[in-house]
């Protein structure tokens, strides 16, 4: 496999099968924060587009094993998306796959920015985005697709760092060295195990196959601002499984970046599917537990009396 980083050569680059008649590569840059795969912007005297690459492994971690087939699902799901007059508005437009080298050439949004400035103080979600990310979930969720792949392999992956790796009391990820006093508080939770259970059973349901399309990964960093408006990407966690989950990835990153609770409230009046309130409750705990004492950190500011609050709630949410 031909190993592809930001460094790179354009010679490289251009020697790929991926290209226009007469189209030369003129530069090629990251195209921004990521930590799964290389994505690079390349500019050609034609066009920018961006090009994704999935390796073995977790680009930014080498030693972590990942399942290659990843691009494979993004493929998938945005090809899904553009068959839908709604859905292909806040979608990228495949361009090529090349899956001899998993590879996907994806319209350029442009060098915008994605919503993770919502976790800085006092930033808020506007009414409108607010508007356009629940027309995407409606659109969403009625997808019935009984032949998407089950994406078992991300699926296995991410049940590790949501329902489990977070809650293991020695897991060798010193808490500490993202906040002082983090890793004594993470016990609390760690050592609970009426938490546990609870964690344990929902996570056998997250690995159960459901009948609806869900992006997976529903959090700002999934969401692009972009000159026409939001747009979402990075649907390598795709899967059938239970709306419950986007919905409830969605609540506790709007409480990780300190929203209003009127902020979810208006969301839900704007949701047109049914759907278990207890159930999104327990996602929606599992998931900021896991964002606040897991691998998987989000840019949050908040101090150590304000994750304990957000923690206790977590615990609440899933429990009750
Ligand atoms: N179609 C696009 N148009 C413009 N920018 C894009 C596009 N796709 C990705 N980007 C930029 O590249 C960044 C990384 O992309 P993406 O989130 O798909 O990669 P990833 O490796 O899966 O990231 P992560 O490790 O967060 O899962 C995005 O945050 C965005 O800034
Ligand atoms: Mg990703």
């Amino acid at each position: 496999m031909i190993d592809l980083n930001e460094h790179s050569s354009l010679e490289m680059l251009q020697a790929l099968p991926l290209w226009k008649e007469n189209e030369q590569l003129l530069s090629r840059e990251s195209a921004g924060e990521s930590n799964m795969n290389l994505v690079l912007r390349i500019n050609t005297n034609l066009r920018s587009v961006i090009l994704k690459q999935s390796k073995a492994y977790v680009r930014k971690f080498p030693q972590i094993p990942a399942p290659i087939e990843r691009i494979e699902i993004e493929h998938t799901y945005f090809q899904l998306l553009q068959g839908d007059e709604i859905l292909k508005q806040y979608s990228p437009r495949i361009l090529l796959y090349y899956p001899e080298e998993h590879i996907l050439l994806i319209e350029d949004l442009g060098n915008g920015i994605d919503f993770t400035f919502l976790y800085k103080p006092a930033s808020q979600l506007a009414y409108d985005d607010l508007e356009s990310l629940s027309k995407y979930l409606n659109a969403l969720h009625q997808l019935k697709l009984p032949n998407f792949p089950d994406n078992s392999a991300m699926k296995k992956l991410n049940h590790e760092h949501i329902f489990h790796f977070p809650f293991l009391e020695e897991n060798g990820f010193d808490l500490d060295s993202i906040q002082p006093g983090l890793q004594e508080l993470s016990l609390t939770y760690k050592t609970d195990h009426l938490l546990k259970n609870a964690i344990s059973k929902l996570s056998k349901r997250y690995l159960a196959d459901g009948d609806c399309l869900l992006q997976g990964d529903f959090y700002p960093g999934s969401w692009l601002k972009t000159t026409d408006g939001l747009k979402v990407i990075d649907p390598e966690f795709g899967f059938m499984g239970e709306r419950e989950f986007d919905l409830g990835v969605f609540a506790a990153h709007l409480d990780l970046a300190q929203q209003e609770e009127s902020v979810f409230k208006d969301f839900l009046q704007l949701y047109q599917h049914p759907f278990s309130m207890e159930l999104l409750n327990a996602y929606q705990g599992v998931e900021i537990m896991r964002r606040l004492i897991g691998i998987a950190q989000v840019p949050v500011s908040l101090d150590l009396t304000q994750k304990k609050s957000l923690l206790d709630k977590a615990r609440m949410l899933i429990l009750t």
